[in-house]
């Protein structure tokens, strides 16, 4: 079979860990031939393309980012794009295409299945708010990232008696912030799935610190919001997906904290930090049997289809209910197990 691959959104690591097990077991055992999209779903639109073979995918396991590179370009807001990534598939003669993304790509995927397209889904992204498959890859390398961190941020916010607000990625699910802050001790968890009152921050903070030396680390998702009419966020840009580019929110919190408790506050930020480099030896398992379970299903006419995991084994689940809505944080988690640390 001639088999398109792609990588779309933001980029997580272990996607090169998926592209390379895709190609092998595909190569090797089927005696596939592989062309790799460029770009996400815009190489797919401008016919722009990589050969990909298991030569090609010598030594990329380790890698961080994809070798395909990636983009946040959605046909269905392209003008013509549809018709120009249809034609693509036909002039290259593509029988099957493996879509690794996250909702937005998979989004895509599912529809341009419903356009006649054979197409099988690989989830991907750091923030872990696929619902049908338990866990993303990605994921685990974010918050092991931000979990460093936030031991790093705890000795320098001890020494001088400080509260750090540290803000990890998070756009609509609060699942890096509540693993990183759990397994780094911090004094208070923000995320987006429920609005915080700064009032009760500040009064956790303090009783804190009334205690003794105590400096605070409060782990704060990037989309994290206030409960209404009590601080004023600005506005961001949003992209072709409709998601607003988000970062920052940190700061007006650590204005607020200051002020309202009198200790000093400083910020962090860690931003793509958290998505680049290495993937956890977790996540390139996790992302080699997603590749794996990807090809085998282009074999077997699984398309729609996406792979996921689900009590640890590797089973496939329609696109359009993957994507139908996000995973958010369970909120026992939050309150049963991370709060017992909080004040
Ligand atoms: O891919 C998910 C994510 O990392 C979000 O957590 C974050 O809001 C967003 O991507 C940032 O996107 P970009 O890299 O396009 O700024």
């Amino acid at each position: 079979m001639r088999v398109g691959v792609l990588t779309g959104g933001g980029d997580c690591p272990g996607l090169n860990a998926v592209i390379r097990a895709v190609v092998r077991k595909g190569e090797v055992a089927h005696g596939d031939q592989f062309v790799g999209f460029l770009d996400g779903w815009r190489g797919v639109i401008e016919n722009r393309t990589l050969a990909l073979d298991v030569e090609r995918c010598r030594g990329i396991l380790p890698r961080g980012g994809t070798i395909l590179g990636t983009s946040r370009t959605n046909p269905y807001k392209v003008d013509g794009g549809v018709a120009k990534a249809l034609d693509t598939l036909r002039s290259e003669r593509i029988d099957a295409l493996v879509a690794i993304g996250g909702e937005d790509t998979l989004g895509v995927a599912s529809r341009m299945a419903a356009e006649g397209v054979a197409v099988v889904g690989v989830p991907k992204t750091i923030d872990n708010d696929l619902s049908v498959t338990e866990v993303t890859f990605g994921f685990h390398t974010a918050v092991q990232v931000a979990m460093e961190a936030i031991d790093r941020l705890h000795t320098t916010a001890e020494s001088h008696d400080r509260v750090i607000v540290c803000e990890v990625m998070g756009r609509h699910a609060g699942w890096i912030a509540t693993y990183a802050g759990i397994a780094g001790g911090a004094a208070e968890i923000l995320v987006p799935e429920e609005p915080f009152d700064i009032d009760l921050v500040c009064r956790n903070l303090k009783n804190r610190h009334a205690k003794g030396r105590f400096a605070s680390i409060v782990v704060v998702a990037e989309g994290a919001v206030p409960v209404e009419g009590t601080m004023t966020l600005a506005s961001p840009e949003v992209d072709q997906f409709g998601h607003p580019r988000l970062g920052g929110i940190a700061n007006v919190l650590a204005e607020e904290i200051e002020q309202r408790t009198g200790f000093e506050t400083r910020v962090t930020i860690l931003g793509h930090v958290q998505r680049g480099g290495t993937p956890t030896a977790f996540d390139r398992v996790l992302a080699t049997r997603f590749g794996v379970a990807a090809i085998d299903a282009v074999h077997d006419e699984a398309f729609g289809q996406m792979v996921a995991l689900q009590a640890d084994r590797i089973v496939r689940v329609p696109l359009d209910e993957a994507v139908k809505e996000l995973k958010t944080v369970d909120p026992a988690l939050l309150h049963d197990v991370a709060e017992v640390f909080w004040g």
